[in-house]
């Protein structure tokens, strides 16, 4: 059985990132229905890395998003614990680092803004990494994070929930290399916290000026947020 158990043991987690990498980019396209893409986009345009940054994008994968967010000049690294996740985006062309969320390799201070794209969910300790990140970004420095989350509106949570969730693993059986893994995906989503007290363990983490938005209905959600000056 390869299916992370809801503990998030951080080796069964990256083993079984290790597992779903080869063919994740298309498997999470097809889940999501393509949102992933404008999901992604939102993030970039939240995100707004200038030319000259320095961002971290934590939990990156296959680094599709990190090569999004680098296209105004920004000097952007992927880093993840799943050596396979990393190496099935080896052809993009962004720095890439394994690193474990928790214990960042990295000095104090040097990043401009850090962000986490559908990862938070993953790591054991939500408020632990949420501080690593505010130790790695500057002082004034930004946190945005997409990820899965409530739909707002009842009727779209009952039918996400009864029905969307229920099916995640049979629609990514035909295209995922690792369809069990899809299971726990469904289970961590169904777990995970609500839009406000997401932002509250952002807060309680040493943010600022923590705000969300929904993306479709709420199916995902960006927060962001500022290091105190
Ligand atoms: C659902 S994937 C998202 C990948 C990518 N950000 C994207 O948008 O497609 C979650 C990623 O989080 C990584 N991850 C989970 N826990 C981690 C940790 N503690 N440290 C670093 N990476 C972690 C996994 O290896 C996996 O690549």
């Amino acid at each position: 059985m390869s299916r992370a158990g809801l503990d998030k043991n951080p080796r069964e987690v990256a083993e079984m990132f290790d597992g779903v990498a080869k063919g994740y980019d298309l498997t999470n396209s097809v889940m999501t229905l393509g949102f992933d893409r404008r999901w992604r986009e939102w993030t970039r345009k939240v995100l707004d890395a200038k030319a000259g940054e320095k961002i971290l994008d934590l939990a990156a994968g296959t680094a599709v998003s990190t090569v999004e967010f680098g296209s105004a000049g920004a000097w952007c690294v992927a880093a993840d614990f799943s050596l396979g996740m990393l190496r099935s985006g080896a052809r993009r062309p962004v720095p890439k680092i394994a690193a474990d969320a928790l214990h960042l390799p990295f000095a104090s201070g040097v990043f401009d803004a850090a962000t986490v794209s559908f990862g938070l969910r993953n790591f054991q300790g939500t408020v632990d990494a949420l501080r690593e990140m505010a130790r790695v970004v500057r002082p004034g420095g930004r946190l945005v994070i997409c990820e899965l989350s409530k739909p707002s509106w009842k009727p779209l949570r009952q039918l996400y929930n009864n029905v969307a969730l229920r099916a995640l693993p049979v629609i990514a059986r035909p295209v995922a290399s690792n369809s069990d893994a899809y299971s726990y995906l469904a289970e961590s989503i169904r777990d995970w916290h609500d839009q406000r007290t997401l932002a509250e363990l952002i807060a309680e983490a040493g943010w600022e000026d923590v705000a969300w938005m929904n993306l479709t209905g709420g199916m995902a959600a960006l927060h962001r947020a500022t290091k105190p000056a």
